[in-house]
């Protein structure tokens, strides 16, 4: 077996699984307010079946995983997850575990979570406004937003990335108010680009705000020093004189890192993609609950990489949005 490289070269060595498509807020770029057809129950992987799953791409070189959904930590058993893939063993030590999340539930779940051995989290948090929250998420929780970023750092999570993305006319006067609050906290604020994910297909490239922009405003605030991009991972961060915090800017759309992409996904209901815009999918469900053995699901596995296009196309004339919504692919 030769792993999961691609035929442009690229080594998969960083596996997004999400939980659950499910989520608490409803975030306007995300979701329509009546949310979207959710996943039924009976085709969720179980957690025997996501960490079966896990270990096979362990055995094909992956070494990182991130948790993802919809919202990771509405899935009832999210702590056993995190311990079981703790557990697993690879040739490196154990896995590098992290999770994307909009922080609802960490201050019940901070603690559990990182005795069952999570390394890292990252936090989305587009607003510091409560009005803006309600408008932008449907549900008035910015309080427990802050509520969950606290308890992450209480229980010495490190470092805490802050999630934002930035729209146009909707929160682009807080891209220098959500610096200095992640840098007043020792946090790493970082921004993406919008990208033609969500489940009402409302993105449209203008009113997009570009990280060419974002760096704009931040350097009118800030003294900004480039640290380049470390290895497969999509941010550019900078160092923000005077501190030492760095701030990250995730150009997925103007400086697309498609050529270094590393990733591969999971997604909640057993479907394996090879990029967040990946038309096609391979089931890896079907073929396990009829009984496919793990060189098998190796197989499939290595197949869906190889058919991995160079890049996600965006302003291709012909790019053509994913058919599932980005809460049930997975951030
Ligand atoms: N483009 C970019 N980022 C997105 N997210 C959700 N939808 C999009 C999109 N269309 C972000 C959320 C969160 C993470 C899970 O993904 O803001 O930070
Ligand atoms: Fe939930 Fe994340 Fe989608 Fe917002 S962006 S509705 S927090 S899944």
């Amino acid at each position: 077996m030769s792993g999961l490289v691609d035929r442009y070269g690229r080594v998969h060595r960083d596996l997004r699984i999400s939980l659950t498509d499910r989520c608490s807020l409803r975030c306007t770029y995300c979701m329509p307010a009546d949310g979207v057809p959710w996943l039924r129950s009976s085709t969720l992987l179980s957690t025997d079946e996501l960490v079966r799953l896990t270990r096979v791409a362990v055995s094909l070189g992956v070494r990182e995983v991130r948790l993802t959904g919809g919202e990771p930590l509405l899935r009832p058993d999210v702590v056993d997850v995190v311990a079981a893939l703790a557990a697993l063993p690879t040739p490196d030590g154990p896995l590098d575990l992290s999770l994307t999340t909009n922080a609802l539930r960490l201050p019940a779940l901070a603690a559990p979570l990182r005795d069952a051995g999570l390394d890292r989290v990252n936090i989305s948090i587009d607003t510091l406004r409560r009005g803006r929250f309600v408008e932008l998420t449907r549900r008035d929780r910015l309080a427990d937003t802050l509520a969950g970023i606290e308890a992450a750092r209480a229980v010495g999570f490190s470092p805490i990335k802050l999630n934002a993305l930035i729209m146009r006319g909707v929160n682009d006067d807080e891209i220098c108010d959500l610096v200095s609050f992640a840098v007043e906290r020792g946090l790493e604020m970082r921004f993406i680009e919008h990208m033609p994910l969500d489940g009402g297909h409302t993105w449209r490239r203008e009113e997009m705000v570009t990280a060419e922009e974002l760096l704009a405003v931040l350097a009118s605030r800030f003294e900004l020093e480039s640290l380049g991009h470390d290895g497969s991972a999509p941010a550019e961060t900078f160092r923000i004189a005077g501190t030492s915090s760095t701030v990250g800017v995730i150009a997925s759309v103007t400086r697309a890192f498609c050529d270094r992409c590393d990733r591969v996904r999971l997604t909640a209901d057993g479907q394996f993609r090879n990029c967040l815009f990946a038309r096609e999918e391979s089931d890896l469900r079907t073929r396990m609950r009829e009984g496919a053995d793990d060189a098998a699901l190796a197989s499939a596995m290595q197949a869906c990489v190889a058919g991995k296009r160079p890049g996600h196309g965006i302003d291709d004339p012909s790019f053509i949005q994913p058919a599932r919504p980005m809460s049930a692919i997975g951030g």
